[in-house]
């Protein structure tokens, strides 16, 4: 297993933490460093991290990590997933997209828009759901845009449905699902019932962008 606490990109290295008794200790700011780098490199030269979302960049980061501590007294649980919120293009997809870079020696996740699941289904039906069902991780992206599925003549709620799927397995076997969404807790148990809501509170550590965090389309 490559050394986690220098991660190299091209021909520059980042040493993002120093191993001290065994433990990982990380430097935010080097780690910002990274994270802008590797961002830049993904997303186009225009990216670079705003100092307005270095509080909830901090939270993931101490999340993706693993510090136990932070995660604690952030009332987060390093069992569940990240359920991250905020309006449209203010970075949502790329930063789930980018943190995967920072831990490549943790177990990764896919990133799948939630619009190509319902189009799965409406091709396969519901082996679709099964086979999201399995024992990877993933982070389904924008909840909510998605289309109702139909496969033949049967509607189905197909996000939902998976999400609950998703919730045994993390029960069962631990395995973790994150999500991204432009909706708020009101719409999204309008859109996918109470049953969905309930659950998706058992799975997830909320971390949202404020309400009127800059869309960097523009
Ligand atoms: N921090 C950033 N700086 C510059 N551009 C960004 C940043 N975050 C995202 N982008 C770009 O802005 C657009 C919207 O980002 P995206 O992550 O898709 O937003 P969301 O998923 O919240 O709708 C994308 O083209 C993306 O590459
Ligand atoms: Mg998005």
């Amino acid at each position: 297993m490559r050394n986690p606490s220098k991660l190299i990109v091209g021909h520059q290295e980042f040493k993002v933490a120093e191993l001290t008794n065994n433990q990982l200790v990380y430097d935010f700011p080097m780690v910002l460093r990274f994270l802008e780098y590797r961002g830049k490199q993904l997303f186009g030269k225009k990216f670079r991290l705003h100092e307005a979302d270095y509080g909830l960049i901090y939270d993931l980061v101490n999340y993706f990590i693993g510090d136990i501590d932070h995660c604690r007294a952030k009332g987060m649980d390093l069992e569940k997933g990240i359920l991250l919120t905020g309006p449209v293009g203010c970075g949502k997809t790329a930063l789930m997209k980018l943190m995967r870079y920072l831990v490549p020696h943790k177990p990764q996740y896919e990133v799948i828009p939630c619009r190509n699941v319902v189009f799965a289904f409406n091709h396969l039906g519901y082996k679709t759901i099964e086979d999201f069902g399995n024992k990877k991780h993933y982070c389904f992206d924008d909840l909510g845009v998605e289309p109702d599925g139909r496969h033949y003549a049967a509607d189905c709620n197909v996000m939902g449905e998976l999400l609950i799927s998703r919730f045994e397995l993390m029960q069962n076997e631990r395995r973790i699902t994150h999500l991204t969404t432009n909706l708020s807790a009101s719409e999204l148990e309008k859109r996918y019932g109470d049953r969905v809501r309930s659950r998706m509170r058992e799975m997830f550590n909320l971390v949202a962008f404020s309400e009127d965090a800059r869309d960097k389309r523009r």
